[in-house]
């Protein structure tokens, strides 16, 4: 296994469309692997645009203990279904930061999505799922859901409060590069 780099914002990848999984053969369960290892030095859940793949494949893992045993994997996810109410929680990204290792800033904002959503995939052997998931969970399978199709959790919020959470990376980064030594 192997912790892949996350690509940041303005990286194109994150904005482009991953293609569907045809089938799942050893170089997607090494993708796979590679992601959730990725995953769990930081996020709650990562799509493989993040790590420059364009292949619809997501990892997500909401649970406490984060040793792999509630991990959800997720190759070519589909909504079968979403509730009309909503539900808000305050999002932030991997990607949406100045480095992905970067989490003391405040690079967050609240987003609002369907409560509750029924969700079609595949799992890492092939077999065709269903859950049901709901505010947390339902959250974080739809930000990385977005994702795939290039759309990122900015995308959800106020233009003022998105070029907050620009300038504020770019601020970031000034900082980070005149910290170098000489
Ligand atoms: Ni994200």
């Amino acid at each position: 296994m192997a912790i892949l780099e996350i690509r940041t914002v303005p990286d194109p990848v994150l904005r482009q469309k991953a293609a569907p999984i045809a089938a799942i053969d050893k170089e997607i369960v090494t993708i796979i692997q590679d992601m959730l290892e990725t995953m769990y030095t930081d996020g709650i859940g990562l799509a493989a645009n993040q790590v420059g793949i364009l292949k619809r494949v997501i990892v997500l893992d909401i649970s406490d203990s984060r040793d792999g045993s509630e991990a959800l994997i997720m190759v070519n996810p589909t909504i079968l279904e979403s509730s009309k109410d909503t539900f808000t929680y305050r999002e932030g990204c991997l990607s949406v930061r100045p480095v992905s290792s970067d989490n003391s800033s405040d690079l967050f904002a609240n987003v609002t999505r369907p409560r509750k959503i029924r969700v079609r995939y595949l799992d890492q052997t092939g077999k065709t799922c269903e859950i049901e998931a709901e505010e947390l969970l339902s959250q974080c399978i739809q930000h990385e859901m977005d994702h795939l199709d290039g759309v990122l959790f900015t995308d959800h919020v106020s233009a003022l409060k998105r070029n907050m959470i620009m300038r504020k990376i770019e601020k970031l980064r000034r900082n980070m590069s005149s910290d170098k030594p000489l």
